[in-house]
C-alpha cells in the first residue's frame, strides 16, 4: 500500500469516489467537478494498492485567527472510501498520515466540520464553534435613520469588501484568515453583494444575500416556507450605525420576502433588534470541530493574557503520540516556551481534544472541570480562568 499525495490519475479516481459519497443522486459519474483543476497536489491525499485509490481525503490550506494570533491551520475534508473497501481501518490510517504531513508542515491545529461528531472525535476533534440561525419577519426589524452612511450594491467581491472582512474578522476567535482560495469559494457560491460606505466612501460593512428556492436546500426542516425567505449568507460591520444600516437594507426587503434567515455568532442578540422578539426559529446549531495537531506548538503560538506564568499540563493523545506526555508552558515577559516536564506535577490534566476546546476558547477550564473532562490541581482555577477566556468564535468558512 501507498499513502501519499495524488497523482494526476489518482485525482480523476478521488473525483468518481466523491460523487459516489458526497453526490451519488446523481447515480453517474458525469461531469465531474471534484477535485478542482487549482486544488494544490498537497492538499489531496490518499492511500492505494495494485488496484487503485482505495480512500482519500482533501486537507485545504487555512490560516486561522485563534487568540488574537495567526495560525496555521489544515481543513480536513471530503474523507471518502471505496464502498468495497471501508470497515478496514484505512481512513484511520489516512488520518494519521495526515496529521503527520501537516505537523511537517508547522500546522498547529486542524479543522473539520463533521457528518459525525462521535466520528470524528474518535480522531481527536471537539466541537469549537456553535453559531445560532435566526429566521424571523422582516417587518419585525426595528429601522433607525442613519446619517453618514450609504450602500451600494458590488457585483462581485470587491477589495472592499475583503478589506472589511479582514478588519472585521480580528474581532472574532476561530476565524478564518482567508486566502484569494477562500474568496474564491465565496464568490463563485451565489449572491447578492451590498457595501456600505460612509461620507468619505470608506467602506464600513458587507451583507451578502441569497434568495432561498422553495426547496430548502440550506438545512432542510430548520427553515420555514424557505421560498418566502431570504437567507443573510454574511455580514461584517465596522460600527454600530453600520450594522443598523445593514439592518434597514434587510428591512426593506419586506415586500419582496416575508421573512430572513441568518447564521450569527452566540454572542449577537439580533431580537435585541426587533419589535417583536418572538422569532419562527433561533436554533443553536454545532458548527465547527477542532484538533490540535501540534499541541505544544499551539500553546506557543497563541497569546495569553499574563505576561508571566507557568502551567503544567499533562495532555493524553491516542493518536498522535507527539502530544502525548506533560508539558510546562512558561512566559516571561510575554516570551512562550513549551517543554516536556514528564516528572512535573500537573495543573490542568485533558484529553488533547479537550485543550483543542480550551485553546478555541469555545470551553473554559471550569466548564471542563464540572464536565469530568479535565483535572485541575486544587488552587490553580483562578489562574486557568485569567489565562484562558471565553472567546467569540465565528468560523464561517465551511468546507
Ligand atoms: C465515513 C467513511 C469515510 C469511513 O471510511 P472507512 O475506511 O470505513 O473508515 P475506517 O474503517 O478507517 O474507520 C475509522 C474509525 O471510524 C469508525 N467508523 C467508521 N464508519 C463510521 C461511521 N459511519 N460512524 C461512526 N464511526 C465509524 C470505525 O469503526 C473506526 O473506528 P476504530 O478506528 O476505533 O476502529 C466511509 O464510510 C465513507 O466514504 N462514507 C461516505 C462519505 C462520508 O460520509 N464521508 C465523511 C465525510 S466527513
Amino acid at each position: 500500500m501507498h499513502i501519499g499525495q495524488l497523482t494526476d490519475e489518482q485525482r480523476i479516481e478521488y473525483g468518481r469516489m466523491f460523487r459516489y459519497a458526497f453526490d451519488s443522486a446523481k447515480n453517474n459519474y458525469k461531469e465531474i467537478q471534484f477535485p478542482e483543476p487549482d486544488m494544490p497536489a498537497d492538499w489531496l491525499h490518499g492511500i492505494s494498492d495494485e488496484t487503485g485509490l482505495l480512500c482519500a481525503a482533501t486537507v485545504i490550506d487555512f490560516t486561522f485567527h485563534i487568540r488574537d494570533r495567526k495560525m496555521k491551520g489544515g481543513g480536513i475534508a471530503c474523507l471518502t472510501t471505496r464502498p468495497e473497501q471501508r470497515n478496514r481501518r484505512l481512513i484511520r490510517r489516512l488520518m494519521d498520515h495526515i496529521f503527520q504531513h501537516l505537523r511537517s508542515q508547522q500546522v498547529a491545529v486542524a479543522v473539520g466540520y463533521p457528518f459525525k461528531f462521535s466520528y470524528w472525535e474518535a480522531f481527536g476533534f471537539r466541537l469549537a464553534d456553535e453559531n445560532v440561525l435566526y429566521q424571523w419577519e422582516i417587518t419585525s426589524i426595528i429601522p433607525k435613520p442613519v446619517e453618514g452612511r450609504h450602500i451600494r450594491e458590488a457585483l462581485a467581491i470587491t477589495p472592499d469588501i475583503r478589506a472589511v472582512y479582514d478588519e472585521c474578522a480580528g474581532r472574532h476567535n476561530f476565524i478564518a484568515c482567508r486566502s484569494d482560495f477562500q474568496w474564491k469559494w465565496i464568490a463563485e457560491a451565489d449572491s447578492f453583494k451590498f457595501v456600505c460606505y460612509d461620507a468619505e466612501d470608506r467602506p464600513t460593512g458587507y451583507v451578502l444575500l441569497s434568495f432561498m428556492k422553495n426547496e430548502p436546500l440550506l438545512w432542510p426542516a430548520i427553515i420555514h416556507d424557505p421560498g418566502r425567505t431570504f437567507y443573510v449568507r454574511e455580514a461584517f460591520w465596522r460600527d454600530s450605525v453600520t450594522r443598523q444600516a445593514i439592518l434597514n437594507l434587510l428591512w426593506s426587503h419586506r415586500d419582496q420576502r416575508r421573512y430572513a434567515a441568518w447564521s450569527l455568532p452566540v454572542n449577537f442578540n439580533l431580537i435585541d433588534h426587533l419589535d417583536n422578539p418572538r422569532v419562527l426559529a433561533r436554533t443553536v446549531r454545532p458548527n465547527a470541530m477542532i484538533r490540535l495537531v501540534d499541541a505544544p506548538l499551539a500553546l506557543r503560538s497563541i497569546s495569553y493574557p499574563l505576561a508571566n506564568f507557568r502551567l503544567v499540563i499533562r495532555i493524553h493523545d491516542a493518536t498522535c503520540q507527539w502530544n502525548e506526555g506533560t508539558f510546562a508552558v512558561m512566559s516571561e515577559q510575554d516570551t512562550v516556551t513549551v517543554v516536556p516536564a514528564p516528572a512535573a506535577e500537573p495543573d490542568l490534566a485533558c484529553s488533547v481534544g479537550e485543550l483543542g476546546q480550551l485553546l478555541a476558547g469555545f470551553r473554559t477550564a471550569a466548564e471542563l472541570h464540572d464536565g469530568d473532562k479535565a483535572m485541575i490541581r486544587p488552587g490553580v482555577a483562578p489562574l486557568l480562568a485569567d489565562l484562558f477566556p471565553p472567546r467569540c468564535n465565528y468560523l464561517r468558512d465551511f468546507f
